[in-house]
């Protein structure tokens, strides 16, 4: 590829039909060309664990044909690893596919909050929690970058489920909207930079992203600094000239239509050519840097199979392993059921679905791992209906295998028709046929190892009946292959929970707001969001958030948190591979403040990190917890805050099983937040200005009663002399503040974010 001219120079030469053509897609998936100007058009496309780079035409559902890409494991499985390294690496294959097709930017990764485990898309997301969320998307974006290709987190923001999603509005107050929906965001943008962001379809407190300058410009660019290009999604602009104010400087696919809303409003008046020639410029830098810097590599399908296969095994979950049924001895005598061992469900529906380079089913790779007797029945169809009969002679023949067998191995799952982007499910259950199947076969042979397929996690009614589980989501196209590894135990499970597998669906966070209704859905659990919503209920949980087993054991020992040269934390520990094989940990430090000024959910996480110990081997780990980790979001002085305390810290091998905790004092940051005639006595002491003027005053006073007079201490009343207070200083206490953010405009209500959008374009 050739490097097109800079962006002034071609600018220069733009006429306003040209301009206003550039900032809408063509062909489905191209940017404009220039053809005068030798400016060429690049190719934006799905994303985000495979290429789907269509042959020809285009549709966002991911029916039409597409070349063969390498299936990675979908973001479920792949953010089970906690392992940005690994997911870096995964990031730079997905980047050289790209740049080998000539694609210009690849649209992921996908990095909505799973708010409610019913979400159709959960697949293509990467945790309940906006840490786990956030790390390793930025370090899918650092991965896909270094080959030159753009990458595109998504969906931003608040788009958490797929029920009404072209038009909800979730409502959702400033603290859960920064601290959980945008946090993840935030870090991907501040810290790996992406080329692109793409919008979402739906609305926030009322607004459409697509239509919002207070998310596309105040929050995106002049608090983060993002300088990229912000993307529609496919079909998410409703009105043009809006969104353009707004900051969204691309409208895919886009249309002759949207540029002629663009022509017409310059020449009403109504549209400041600034305003374009800002996104304008926005599109020449992207197809500059595009092809400027596109390593055009070609690359070996067997290497990236086999990292697909490492990704895989690193992302499948050992639920239970009671008596070690697992691993499996590879002479065992072993029955395979279920229909998913031979017809893997490997990724989700939609606009990600690829068509891989290959595909390894369970079954097969058992067979060639195994060295004793193997065998099969299908249990079950994944049809909606089976011919009648079907299902009783799929469950005798079944029944009869496990019996003949020293252990069954079930794979049970959710059939495809049953989760996709587009809809959401109605609930968490496995089908019937199936949970039957799984009873029949216990009733023979109670050595039955259960392996899942589902790309959102299901009920496990059968979790106390059976020895073993593996969460196998959905693993791309290597999963059987890494399914067979895990059972045998070439490969030893790492992997952990992103999300709370719960109980129930009546006890998740969202169950009774969800799905909203009349076109808003009110984020009613605030911050309670997974596993701090089950932890401050004190729920009983299937599976806690950050669980997972592994064929050895680990010791934590030492543990110490400290303040770092930067105000964060350092909190250090001692891991010991204690068991018989090597294995990998993933610590977790998790961080509380007893007292807190603020609402707290009982336990955040604050760092991970990801250990391979050989057997008997320690290592001491250091996980560094920022200083604006620790921070909330303050909604009075519209910034993060670290609130001053005692923290405790708790490092721990999940949410739910923590091994040792230390506590930490914090110094706070200054705020000082402006006295009403409202405030009450507390606000006032803790004011650092009214404070210590009110504190001695009353001294006095106190003294001067002392002598004669009758005190009035106590009462919760207002004072309302803090005015008076106020104004002795000549001056109204502002907000200081040491550390943070520059104050942004959360509290701004739905309309006047409207109204600025039909003003003015910051
Ligand atoms: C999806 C996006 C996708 C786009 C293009 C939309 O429907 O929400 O995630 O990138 O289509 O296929």
């Amino acid at each position: 590829m050739t490097t097109p001219p800079t962006e002034d120079a071609v600018l220069a030469e733009l006429s306003l039909a040209e301009k206003a053509a550039l900032t809408s897609g063509t062909r489905f998936w191209y940017t404009q060309s220039v053809e005068r100007l030798q400016l060429p058009s690049i190719m934006l496309t799905d994303g985000p664990h495979g290429l789907r780079k269509q042959r020809a035409g285009g549709d966002h559902l991911g029916i039409g044909d597409s070349v063969p890409a390498t299936c990675f494991p979908p973001a479920v499985a792949l953010g089970s690893s906690w392992d940005a390294g690994l997911v870096e690496r995964v990031g730079a294959a997905l980047g050289t596919e790209a740049a080998n097709a000539e694609v210009g930017v690849l649209l992921g990764p996908g990095l909505n909050i799973k708010r409610t485990p019913l979400c159709g898309r959960n697949f293509e997301y990467l945790s309940e929690d906006p840490l786990v969320s956030g790390l390793l998307a930025a370090a899918l974006v650092a991965g896909i970058q270094s080959r030159g290709v753009g990458a595109c987190p998504k969906h931003f923001a608040a788009n958490n489920q797929e029920h009404d999603r072209m038009r909800v509005s979730a409502d959702v107050d400033p603290r859960p909207l920064r601290e959980i929906y945008l946090r993840g965001f935030e870090h991907v943008v501040t810290e790996a930079h992406p080329w692109v962001i793409m919008c979402s379809y739906n609305r926030i407190n009322g607004v459409h992203t697509a239509e919002d300058p207070w998310l596309l410009t105040t929050v995106l660019r002049d608090q983060w600094g993002f300088a990229g290009l912000v993307v529609s999604d496919w079909g998410a602009v409703n009105d043009r000239v809006a969104s353009l104010f707004a900051g969204l400087d691309l409208d895919m696919p886009g249309s002759a239509f949207a540029a002629a809303q663009i022509i017409d409003a310059v020449a009403a008046g109504s549209l400041d050519e600034d305003v374009l020639d800002r996104s304008v410029r926005r599109v020449l830098h992207l197809v500059r840097r595009t092809g400027a810097h596109q390593v055009s590599t070609s690359f070996d399908s067997d290497e990236h199979h086999a990292l697909a296969r490492e990704a895989a095994g690193r992302g499948i979950v050992l639920l239970k392993n009671d008596d070690g049924v697992l691993p499996l001895p590879t002479q065992t005598r072993i029955a395979v059921i279920g229909e998913f061992a031979q017809s893997p469900r490997y990724q989700g529906a939609g606009s990600s679905m690829i068509v891989p380079t290959r595909l390894n089913c369970a079954l097969d790779e058992i067979r060639s791992q195994a060295t004793g007797d193997v065998v099969f029945a299908r249990g079950f169809t994944t049809e909606a209906d089976s011919p009648s009969g079907e299902a009783e002679r799929l469950l005798d023949e079944a029944v009869d295998t496990a019996a003949y067998a020293e252990v069954a191995v079930v794979f049970l799952g959710l059939p495809a028709r049953c989760e996709s982007e587009g809809f959401d499910r109605d609930d968490l259950d496995l089908p019937a046929s199936q949970l039957r199947l799984l009873d029949a076969v216990v009733a023979v042979n109670p050595r039955t190892v259960v392996v899942l397929s589902n790309g959102g996690v299901v009920a496990l009614p059968f979790a106390s009946k059976v020895p073993a589980i593996l969460e196998g989501w959905l693993l791309g196209q290597a999963g059987g292959a890494a399914t067979a590894d895990v059972l045998f135990g070439a490969v030893n499970p790492s992997a952990k929970l992103t999300e709370t597998i719960p109980a129930r669906v009546q006890d998740t966070p969202a169950h009774l707001t969800y799905p909203g209704e009349f076109g808003h859905v009110r984020y009613g659990e605030g911050l309670f969001v997974g596993y701090r919503w089950y932890d401050a209920r004190c729920l009983e949980v299937a599976f806690p958030f950050g669980h997972g087993l592994s064929y050895t054991s680990f010791d934590y020992t030492d543990a110490v948190a400290t303040v770092n040269s930067d105000g964060g934390l350092d909190v250090s520990v001692t891991v010991t591979n204690t068991g018989g094989v090597a294995g990998r940990e993933i610590v977790q430090v998790y961080t509380s403040l007893p007292g807190s000024g603020v609402t707290r959910p009982p336990r955040e996480l604050k760092a991970f990190t990801s250990v391979h110990l050989d057997s008997g081997a320690s290592t001491r780990v250091t996980m560094p917890v920022r200083r604006k980790a620790l921070s909330y979001w303050d909604i009075r002085a519209d910034s993060w805050v670290v609130e001053g305390g005692t923290y405790t810290v708790d490092v721990a091998a999940s949410s739910r099983d923590v091994r040792s905790t230390v506590t930490v004092a914090v110094d706070g940051d200054d705020l000082d937040i402006p006295l009403s005639p409202m405030s009450s006595l507390a606000e006032v002491f803790a004011h650092p200005v009214a404070g210590p003027i009110v504190a001695s005053a009353f001294a006095d006073q106190m003294a001067s009663l002392a002598g004669g007079g009758r005190a009035h201490a106590g009462g919760r009343g207002h004072v309302a002399d803090a005015r008076l207070v106020s104004d002795r200083q000549g001056r109204h206490a502002g907000v200081r503040r040491r550390r943070g953010d520059r104050p942004g405009h959360d509290q701004r209500t739905a309309r006047s974010r409207q109204r600025s959008a039909g003003l003015n374009g910051s």
